[in-house]
């Protein structure tokens, strides 16, 4: 440290140079046969690989290098998609190959092949040989743009966990041109900094709508459903519409709605999806508690696509194997051009067994009802026993007079 004060060039060399080392990143171009770019790659990754050994098993945890060879790429033509085909070290690979639609591109099929005969990485292992491994990467991404994500995402399939990050890739590139970035959801700041949510009982004003029907959603795993919910949806959007501020309120008709989801030990996500509207609610376990932390909101209007997403909720809180019930309206102001209305939630993200609900917590507002008829008795059993304090009161003074009398 001492150095670096006092020899300001070497001190930068140095970090440089320790930077460069901590974080490999590979970098690859891949070129058509008359020398145009078509696919440009930037990303890390690290690799989990469970391999077995005598009697065992055994985990080995790798970083992709920075120095990788691209054969076996491609660019692709009217028959074969392109082909990102990265190798490295001994005999393991990484590829992806990419499909389009005329307005986007996306990642098809990602093989991650490694050679257990490599004892570098594989020590002890029991058989040698190459094994693949596939998953899905890459959403789709609007043609001619480069998509970008700094945070990290994670693929899981049987023996391999990818951990990728600092991502910029783009195939199907025309005339040597990267195009505008596409940042990943994950990157993209929360739309509100807003740390407690605004849930208020709305004002029972009349509205346009009609209550939403309550539809019925979850999420599966391979044993069956591990994500329950109930609930009617309502959306409360204000939009510009040629230069006028207009608002507009709709019900989610949940006949024409899909939902699916992903369940795991500490964060469950259920995903509801309209054809003009997806909802993602994100919940989290803490200390044997559920929450619901995210909802993300993606809204297809006829100017474009609306994002929106809110964090850091504690809402819609209960216990692991109990689910959320609130039968009262809630409203979650995911921004403030965009409000999300609950109606008779019933929830349960962790710990579902037989696809039947837990006991039910009830929402305090739901309490509020109970409340209001608890302080009117209480009000009248305290007048009660004032008037009859006050009529005894009243008794014993006549009573006296009496006597004087
Ligand atoms: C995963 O590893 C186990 C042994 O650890 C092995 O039996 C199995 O075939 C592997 N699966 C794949 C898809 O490689
Ligand atoms: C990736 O793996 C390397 C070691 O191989 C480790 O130092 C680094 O922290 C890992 N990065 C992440 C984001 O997990
Ligand atoms: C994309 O192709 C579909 C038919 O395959 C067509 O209906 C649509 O208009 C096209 N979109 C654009 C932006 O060209
Ligand atoms: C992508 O760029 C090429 C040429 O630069 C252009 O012909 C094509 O229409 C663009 N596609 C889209 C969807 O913008
Ligand atoms: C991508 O590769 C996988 C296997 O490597 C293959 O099954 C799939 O069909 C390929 N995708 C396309 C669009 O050709
Ligand atoms: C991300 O990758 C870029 C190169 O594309 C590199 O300059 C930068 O240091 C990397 N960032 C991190 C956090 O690894
Ligand atoms: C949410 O909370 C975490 C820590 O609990 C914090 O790092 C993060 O910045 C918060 N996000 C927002 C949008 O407030
Ligand atoms: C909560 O919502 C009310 C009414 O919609 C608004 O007046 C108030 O400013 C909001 N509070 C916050 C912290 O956003
Ligand atoms: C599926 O979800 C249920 C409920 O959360 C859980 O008990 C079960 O272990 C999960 N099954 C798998 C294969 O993850
Ligand atoms: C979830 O919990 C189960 C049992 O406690 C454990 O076997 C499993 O490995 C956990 N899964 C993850 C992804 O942490
Ligand atoms: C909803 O799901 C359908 C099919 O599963 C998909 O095509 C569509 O893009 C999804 N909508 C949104 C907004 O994600
Ligand atoms: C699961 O639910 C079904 C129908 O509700 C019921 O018949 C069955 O006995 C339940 N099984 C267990 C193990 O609770």
């Amino acid at each position: 440290m001492e150095r670096c004060v006092s020899v300001r060039g070497l001190c930068l060399a140095l970090l440089l140079g320790l930077g460069f080392m901590q974080s490999e990143a590979f970098e690859v171009e891949i070129k058509n046969s008359s020398d145009h770019t078509c696919i440009h790659a930037s990303l890390m990754v690290n690799f989990t690989v469970t391999y077995e050994i005598t009697n065992s098993s055994k985990n080995a945890s790798f970083s992709a290098p920075d120095t990788v060879t691209t054969n076996g790429s491609s660019c692709g033509n009217d028959s074969s998609p392109p082909l990102l085909w990265v190798n490295f070290g001994n005999g393991h690979s990484w590829s992806l190959n990419f499909t389009k639609t005329n307005i986007t591109y996306r990642g098809d099929v990602l093989t991650f092949t490694y050679n257990l005969s490599d004892t570098t990485y594989f020590k002890d292992a029991l058989k040698g040989g190459l094994v693949s491994s596939t998953t899905k990467f890459l959403d789709p991404v609007p043609l001619n743009s480069t998509f970008r994500c700094v945070s990290d995402e994670t693929l899981i399939s049987e023996n391999v966990t990818q951990l990728i990050w600092n991502v910029t890739l783009q195939a199907f590139i025309q005339d040597d041109t990267f195009g505008q970035e596409f940042v990943c959801d994950a990157d993209k700041p929360a739309t509100t900094t807003q740390v407690t949510p605004n849930v208020t009982t709305p004002t029972p004003t009349p509205k346009p709508v009609d209550k939403p029907s309550i539809g019925n959603y979850s999420a599966s795993n391979s044993t069956g459903k591990c994500l329950l919910a109930s609930m009617g949806l309502q959306v409360n959007v204000s939009l510009t519409v040629e230069g006028k501020n207009v608002s507009i309120l709709f019900n989610i008709n949940p006949d024409t709605t899909n939902s699916s989801g992903r369940c795991g030990n500490e964060t469950a996500t259920l995903s509801i999806n309209d054809t003009k509207i997806r909802m993602d609610f994100d919940f989290e376990m803490k200390k044997n508690n559920f929450h619901l932390d995210k909802l993300a909101i993606t809204l297809d209007t006829d100017s474009g696509r609306l994002y929106r997403i809110i964090q850091n909720l504690t809402l819609w809180e209960a216990s692991l194997e109990s689910s959320y019930l609130c039968r009262k309206e809630q409203t979650i102001s995911v921004s403030e051009d965009l409000q999300v209305n609950t109606f008779d939630v019933r929830v349960q993200p962790f710990g579902v067994h037989n696809e039947t609900y837990g006991t039910a917590y009830e929402c305090s507002l739901d309490d509020d009802s109970l409340l209001i008829p608890i302080i009117v008795g209480a009000a009248l059993a305290c007048l009660i026993f004032f008037i009859v304090i006050t009529y005894l009161i009243g008794r014993r003074k006549n009573y006296v007079g009496y006597q004087t009398l």
